[in-house]
């Protein structure tokens, strides 16, 4: 049997960690996929350097996590519908997840989490951010808590993706298609269990949530202004800075994520698989 060499070193206090010495393009012993397990669960989002996966490879480690979700609105990688491409051309100004979000919040049943894959990176710039969803539900003071207990919020694809949204009138729309489909609302707890820990996260964005059940539209955006700020303390975050074959695989659940926009002017070139989820209490 093999002894393994993975090692586990947090990126930042409040979430995030590179995991060194592995080649996810070799069938990983069992002892492996349990620390990449258990660090996944612990830091909710985790990095991997130096991974010049094959598609199918990618794919591959995506399915240990899950079975893959086909995403309808991105363009997908030729021949492999179940890879999206995250792509900024250099005479593009607008990127893919410029705002704090949650993939797939839209969906009943939600996402676990994606998979992402760096093939082309810019030398500077592109950095992804990452925010700690428990750690925005754990500091909020008690009464608060008390106020978020049995609230339900409202997530929709239809104002990002949909034949009415913003991206029509600009240059994503060479990268997005099938507005059509973009039908999806869901209803979900404002705070919910992790599935998997127990430990409750806070779980609405600024992207796709749109309104607290039963409240008004001004209601619900005077919360919003609140907890919005508040989940991105700078202690609940981190940043990772890619390089061709880094790989990053988030914890939808529990993790915020923003892709920033500051490379006009160079290509940005992305690989990333979602991952089914269940459904959210
Ligand atoms: C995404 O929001 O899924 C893309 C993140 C990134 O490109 O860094």
């Amino acid at each position: 049997m093999r002894n393994s060499s993975l090692d586990v070193k947090p990126l930042a206090g409040g979430l995030g960690a590179e995991i060194l010495g592995v080649d996810l393009r070799t069938d990983l012993p069992a002892e492996e996929w349990r620390t990449i397990d258990a660090a996944f669960a612990e830091h909710g989002v985790i990095f991997f350097r130096e991974q010049d996966l094959t598609p199918e490879q990618h794919i591959a480690f995506a399915g240990h996590f899950g079975p893959i979700n086909v995403n309808r609105f991105f363009t997908p990688v030729p021949g492999h519908p179940q890879i999206a491409e995250v792509r900024k051309e250099p005479h593009h100004r607008k990127n893919i997840g410029e705002v704090w979000h949650t993939d797939h919040s839209y969906d009943e049943i939600p996402a676990l989490g994606s998979v992402l894959l760096a093939r082309e990176v810019p030398e500077v710039g592109g950095d992804t951010m990452f925010a700690n969803m428990y750690l925005a539900y754990e500091t909020l003071s008690d009464g608060y808590k008390r106020m978020l207990e049995g609230l339900r919020a409202v997530h929709s694809s239809r104002h990002i993706f949909g034949p009415n949204a913003a991206y029509h009138g600009n240059d994503l729309k060479d990268r997005l298609a099938n507005a059509s489909l973009a039908v999806q609302d869901a209803v979900h707890p404002v705070v919910i269990a992790h599935p998997i820990t127990g430990r409750k996260a806070l779980y609405v964005n600024p992207n796709f949530t749109v309104g607290i059940e039963g409240w008004t539209a001004e209601e619900s955006r005077a919360l919003f202004d609140h907890l919005f700020r508040h989940a991105v303390r700078p202690e609940f975050t981190c940043r990772f800075r890619w390089r061709n074959g880094s790989i990053a695989i988030w914890d939808n659940r529990c993790t915020w994520h923003l892709a920033i926009n500051d490379y006009h002017g160079h290509r940005r070139l992305m690989h990333r698989i979602t991952i089914d989820g269940t459904r959210l209490h």
